[in-house]
């Protein structure tokens, strides 16, 4: 199968939709990272899109809509803080674990008897979802355990030969996946971290707790809320280690440890100012870092190094995003100086 990059004209977008509509597996760009799209109620669809990706089968899928009318079409019971998370943070970077509706298959659910459904922002996405009149489910756009994309290059070099469009949308601007959470009685609980952050979500409800697998190595048989905690993740071949320390203690670190076959991921050049060591810059803030980490940790490979030693992120506000993908990225390898 060859691979068909579209642009983002409206002629390309309504082609886009057209495929999905046939039932095809499309590459689509949202404001988090690229998405591998399909009609969400087709299972025949749904199931190319595990193949595309080499995704295990109990992993489910985030349901994308592009208006509110829709979210009661697929799910039910949709709680009052429910809405209220809707109304202050759709469309945008948001997931909600609602009870599914039996129109979902199972094969799009991973077999749960919930549904993650998001409302992307990002124009193109809203269009090409508004243009099909389909819900999408849509993973990220990586071969399953890569890092997620967030450029039309990184979906086409996964993704080359196994569906037939991508759709061109530029970089994603918020470049970390979607925040993931749940409704426990009044409470709302965190099951990936994302750019709508802890604090975020604070405002709309005083009770906000962050799940066990966000920050914690679970292994492969535990029975977790969000099955996609549990899997390798984000990993380049490099064995990445996060250094949790100041700058100095960083430099002096590296000093020591610096040869041909390391790359440090580092806030600016100042981490390894004087040291003979390739580095990746990845963002002095967590906005920005949350943007370029998923390049960043395709760019290890790329560049050959064997080993990568990445500056550690703030752990709170947007900075809890980007420490979670870091962490599975390291395989949980943290030395804290
Ligand atoms: O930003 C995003 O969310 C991107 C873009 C494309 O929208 N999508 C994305 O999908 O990251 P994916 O499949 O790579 O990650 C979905 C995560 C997984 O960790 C999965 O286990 C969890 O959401 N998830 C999906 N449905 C769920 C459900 N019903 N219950 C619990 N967790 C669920
Ligand atoms: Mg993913």
């Amino acid at each position: 199968m060859e691979t068909k990059l579209l642009t983002n004209d409206d002629n390309s977008l309504i082609e886009a939709a057209e495929l999905l509509k046939a039932g095809k597996v499309v590459g689509i760009p949202t404001e988090t990272v690229y998405g591998l799209g399909a009609n969400a109620l087709d299972v025949n669809a749904v199931a190319d899109i595990f193949k595309a990706k080499g995704r295990p089968q109990d992993n489910p899928l985030i349901v994308h809509i592009a208006d509110i009318k829709t979210l009661e079409t697929l799910a039910f019971d949709v709680p009052d803080l429910a809405y209220k998370c809707a109304e202050a943070f759709w469309p945008g970077p948001l997931t909600m674990i609602l009870k599914k509706r039996k129109i979902i298959p199972d094969v799009t659910s991973g077999g749960l008897d919930t549904v993650g459904i998001r409302m992307p922002s990002n124009r193109y996405a809203r269009k090409i979802i508004e243009y099909s009149g389909l819900p999408i489910a849509a993973p990220s756009a990586n071969l399953s355990g890569s890092p997620s994309p967030t450029t039309a290059m990184h979906v086409f070099n996964d993704m080359n030969g196994r569906i037939p469009a991508i759709v061109d949308g530029g970089m994603s601007a918020v470049g970390v996946e979607s925040t993931v959470i749940a409704f426990d009685n009044d409470s709302i609980r965190i099951l990936r971290p994302g750019f709508v952050s802890r604090e975020d979500l604070l405002d709309i409800c005083k009770n906000v707790i962050i799940d066990k697998g966000v920050l914690e190595q679970l292994s492969p048989d535990t029975v977790v809320r969000s099955p996609g905690m549990k899997y390798k993740h984000y990993s380049p071949k490099a064995d990445v280690t996060i250094i949790d320390a100041d700058t100095d203690k960083f430099r002096e670190f590296i000093k020591e440890k610096a040869d041909r076959d390391t790359v440090c991921l580092v806030f600016d050049e100042n981490d390894v100012k004087g040291i003979d060591i390739k580095n990746i810059n990845y963002g002095k803030d967590s906005k920005e870092q949350a943007r370029l980490l998923f390049d960043a940790l395709r760019h290890i490979d790329e560049i050959g190094a064997k080993k990568a030693y990445a500056r550690c992120p703030e752990k709170s506000g947007v900075g809890l995003a980007v420490y979670n993908r870091l962490l599975r990225a390291a395989g949980f390898q943290v030395i804290k100086l």
